[in-house]
């Protein structure tokens, strides 16, 4: 197992190998220089160009390539680092010490146990629902359970404690998140400083932002589980949050190699810069609503087929096809009628996709040896990336994303495809946190202008005088 490991290390080492090659060193931000507020930028629409705010949360260097993480490369990271690790640095500025780290992932496992919130997603009709529109909506019960915003008094009543039968849900496994039959509410974790305005507190407190970096992956793996008329498992305390959310969803208590696999693929969806999701969230926080409401903004944002639900519907295009003989011709179709081939291009990623440097040669390694669906899925994207870079030429720089490879490497871990995007949310919602707590602390509420280019000085005309049919 630990060759394996290694080998899965080497992958990563050689991609960045290969990065280096083509692209240069580490790069230096494109502009140093210190500048001061209003700043001069070209904007195109969709706000293409605009800088909004100063983030030192992570760096994207479209031109190049490369994608940075507080002064980290992401090969680095995925290499060496885990998505605790990762997670602790984009919402705490450096990598963790042991202590840290130890803190950190004991209480990622007291958050994971959400049974309270999974009892009242439970009465919802799940297995009929999006599992994005599910895991917002869960989301906002973790807003009911965790926070105090809609309560009229901060701490709960004794009478308000529910015994543990009452409030457990059915279980596959044993309950373990509960030694006493009551519960304990979490008072201590939210208590509301004086003088604070609740909703900014709320949104910018830390350990919120841990509970739904925990939460969303038990809410993720319980959604799944649902859809498939399964009772959802509860976490187990000692594995990692890669190996926790393989084993909620599936039931098995995955393989270090399984593990690793799901980690590096968490670590590279951490963040990205001033994405659409991010931006959402952003903007919901920076009316003073809440961390709740803004990763579920976040979420539904992401769902979005130009956006994280592109992963899921590059598998459905890549089946699609119908084998590799109908590669050349499918591009050229889709080519010829402008039509936008799933899993490539960016808007800020004018080289090669650091993610799919990393992802490509993964889903490689993960298919070797595999003579089944995957293996032919896999040689359809080699085939279907050979033929996009081949039919537009480089110079149109137009590269395979993120999204183009990811859902290979999750069909060999077993993921079903309805849960590809959700998992990109377990992952992102670090980065969406991070940069809430980031903007929070110079906020300024989003207000960008639209031009309105339509008509003025138009007499109102009664209803009756309308009758434009006759
Ligand atoms: N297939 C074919 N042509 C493309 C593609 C594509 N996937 N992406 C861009 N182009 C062409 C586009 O037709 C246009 O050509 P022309 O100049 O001749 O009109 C040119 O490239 C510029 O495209 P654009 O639409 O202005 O680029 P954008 O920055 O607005 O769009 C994008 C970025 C991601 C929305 C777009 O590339 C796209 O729709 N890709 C497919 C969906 C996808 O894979 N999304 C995942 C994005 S990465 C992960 C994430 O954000 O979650």
């Amino acid at each position: 197992m630990k060759e394996k490991l290694n080998e899965i290390k080497e992958v990563i080492l050689e991609a960045a190998r290969k990065a280096r090659q083509e692209t240069g060193d580490i790069p230096a931000p494109q502009d140093p220089e210190p500048f001061t507020w209003p700043i001069n930028c070209t904007v195109g629409p969709g706000l293409e160009g605009a800088i909004a705010s100063e983030s030192k949360i992570g760096y994207v260097n479209g031109s190049k390539g490369w994608l940075v993480y507080r002064g980290y490369d992401i090969f680095d990271l995925c290499a060496y680092s885990t998505f605790e690790e990762v997670s602790y640095l984009l919402l705490h500025g450096h990598l963790p010490t042991t202590n840290e780290l130890n803190e950190f992932k004991g209480k990622l496992a007291k958050y994971r146990i959400l049974n309270k919130t999974l009892r009242i997603v439970m009465s919802f009709p799940v297995e009929e629902m999006n599992p994005m529109a599910a895991l917002r909506l869960g989301t906002n019960m973790m807003r009911q359970e965790y926070s105090y915003m809609d309560k009229e008094v901060g701490r709960p009543k004794l009478d308000d404690a529910i015994s543990s039968d009452e409030d457990s849900i059915p279980m596959e496994t044993t309950p373990m998140g509960y030694a006493n039959a009551i519960y304990e509410f979490k008072t201590n974790l939210c208590k509301n400083p004086i003088g604070m305005r609740k909703t900014l507190w709320d949104a910018s407190n830390t350990e919120a932002c841990y509970q739904l970096i925990a939460g969303v992956s038990t809410l993720t793996s319980a959604i799944v589980r649902l859809k498939n008329g399964h009772m959802p498992i509860e976490p187990l305390p000692g594995l990692s949050h890669a190996a926790n959310l393989l084993y909620m969803m599936t039931g098995h208590v995955p393989d270090p190699v399984e593990e690793r696999i799901m980690d590096i693929a968490l670590i590279l969806h951490a963040d990205h810069g001033m994405n659409a999701s991010t931006f959402a969230s952003l903007v919901v926080a920076s009316t003073l609503s809440d961390i709740y409401f803004s990763v579920g903004a976040g979420i539904a944002a992401l769902n979005g087929p130009l956006h994280g639900g592109a992963n899921e519907q590059v598998v459905h295009s890549l089946l699609d096809i119908g084998g590799l003989d109908n590669v050349k011709a499918w591009v050229k179709n889709k080519i010829e009628n402008k039509q936008k081939i799933v899993g490539f291009g960016h808007r800020v990623y004018k080289a090669y996709d650091p993610r799919a440097r990393i992802l490509g040669p993964l889903a490689e390694y993960l298919v070797g040896g595999r003579s089944d669906c995957m293996q032919v899925i896999y040689q359809t994207a080699k085939r279907v990336e050979e033929e996009v870079l081949e039919q537009f030429g480089r110079e149109k720089k137009i590269f395979p994303n993120v999204d183009f490879y990811s859902g290979i490497v999750y069909g060999c871990l077993g993921i079903p495809v309805e849960l590809y995007t959700p998992i990109f949310a377990v992952s992102r919602v670090s980065g969406w946190t991070a940069r809430v707590i980031e903007y929070l602390q110079k906020n300024r509420i989003f207000r960008p202008r639209a031009i309105y280019t339509g008509e003025f000085n138009k007499e109102y005309v009664p209803i009756e005088q309308r009758n434009r049919d006759v």
